[in-house]
């Protein structure tokens, strides 16, 4: 049997799991567990300077435990691990999360000013917010993947979602058990992908959907945030814009609103394109590519070669190579990165000389998880090399 011990949670990881020392003084991380709480751990593996464990028994509740309101929350086997801190406070679950980022940017020594972190914006709903899912199916069951493994969680519901992917998920779960869903050979399941912009009818198995902001109250504050940072500009400052990662058009329906200036929007995936040349944007011109490929930069400075701001709104992986491609673009006086993943955030902004990041705006767009959303304004600095 693993040996088991007793401790107390002291911290959270960035990861969102509970911190314990073991009495040897190594430290083990521990999901389902929130500061505050005492107890008995069991050491599930081990490395040479950190382990991870389980928690046994537990003997003294952090005080700012909550009752999870979904009946599938847990770290059990068969519990859905979507939503890994419903059973903490939503207030203490954002002070957490303000804490990564506040850590994050000090050991980075990025921020120019205390002022320029602002205060993280909660979202208005805590349930119901979700427009977006993708279910797992076998055919027998549709659900999420269960904690901590590689089984699929079945799921009656989830809270999280809005009403209308909840109908869907109602649709999908009449259809039980399909012949048609059942996992081919070598695979564990087929993907189901909803989103609240889908009829029944359209929905099909192992279909990706173009990317969506889950949270659209959260959205609409990002876009008016971007608008209002991009109106304070001069009107020389305004445009050209680059803008990097635009999917379907969700950010440049903003910049197409500055009339004076043309928007590049690039982007890889075609049916995201599509829906972007349905969306018929003004000052808008679209160039399919692959970001990642420096052979794609040409085009995009040929195009706008005088760009004066950039917008990118890249993957969880971030834009690795940021600083090479800013190299083609001397006028460039502003950045707003909109970014889902603080280390890979800070790995970029990094590499960037002559920039400083003025603010730095966490939002919290995936409520009951450890992830956040960044909006990062950069000004190039007065003493930075400018175009001749
Ligand atoms: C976080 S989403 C942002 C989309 C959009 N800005 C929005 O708000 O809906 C990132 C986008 O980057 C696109 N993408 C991923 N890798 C890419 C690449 N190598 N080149 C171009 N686009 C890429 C994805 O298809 C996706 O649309």
């Amino acid at each position: 049997m693993s040996e088991e011990f007793k401790a107390k949670v002291r911290d959270i990881s960035s990861l969102g799991l509970g911190i314990v020392d073991h009495p040897s003084g190594k430290v083990f991380f521990v999901p389902g567990t929130w500061v505050g709480d005492e107890g008995i751990f069991r050491i599930e593996s081990e490395k040479k300077r950190y382990g991870h464990a389980r928690l046994i028994k537990l003997e003294t509740t952090s005080p700012v435990r909550v009752t999870p309101s979904c009946p599938h929350h847990g770290f059990e086997f068969g519990s859905c691990g979507g939503c890994p801190w419903m059973m903490v406070e939503y207030n203490e679950q954002l002070v957490a999360k303000t804490k990564f980022v506040s850590q994050a940017m000090k050991r980075a020594n990025l921020l120019t000013s205390v002022d320029a972190l602002k205060p993280i914006w909660a979202s208005p709903k805590t349930l119901g917010f979700r427009n977006r899912a993708q279910f797992k199916t076998d055919g027998k069951r549709i659900g999420y993947v269960s904690a901590g493994s590689h089984e699929i969680a079945e799921i009656e519901d989830c809270l999280i979602l809005n009403d209308k992917c909840r109908d869907l998920l109602v649709g999908l779960r009449k259809q039980l058990p399909s012949e048609n869903w059942k996992a081919s050979p070598g695979h564990d399941w087929n993907f189901i992908e909803i989103d609240d912009g889908l009829e029944a009818e359209a929905i099909k198995l192992n279909a990706r959907q173009a990317f969506k902001q889950a949270d659209e109250d959260q959205n609409l504050r990002m876009k008016s945030w971007l608008e209002d940072k991009i109106s304070n500009l001069s009107e020389k400052d305004r445009g050209p814009i680059v803008e990097l990662f635009c999917g379907s058009g969700n950010f440049t329906e903003i910049l197409s609103r500055f009339s004076s200036h043309q928007t590049l929007a690039v982007e890889s995936t075609p049916h995201s394109l599509e829906k972007l040349k349905d969306r018929d944007l003004v000052n808008v011109e679209v160039l399919q590519a692959d970001i990642f490929l420096s052979e794609s930069w040409g085009k995009i400075k040929s195009s706008m070669p005088e760009a004066r701001v950039l917008v990118l709104d890249p993957p969880r992986i971030g834009f690795k190579s940021i600083s090479k491609f800013i190299e083609n673009f001397p006028s460039l006086q502003k950045i707003f990165y909109i970014s889902c993943s603080i280390p890979d955030f800070i790995r970029d902004i990094s590499s960037l000389v002559g920039w400083e990041l003025s603010e730095l705006q966490p939002v919290d767009q995936f409520p009951h998880t450890p992830h956040l959303e960044l909006l990062a304004e950069l000004t190039r600095r007065e003493d930075a090399p400018q175009k001749a």
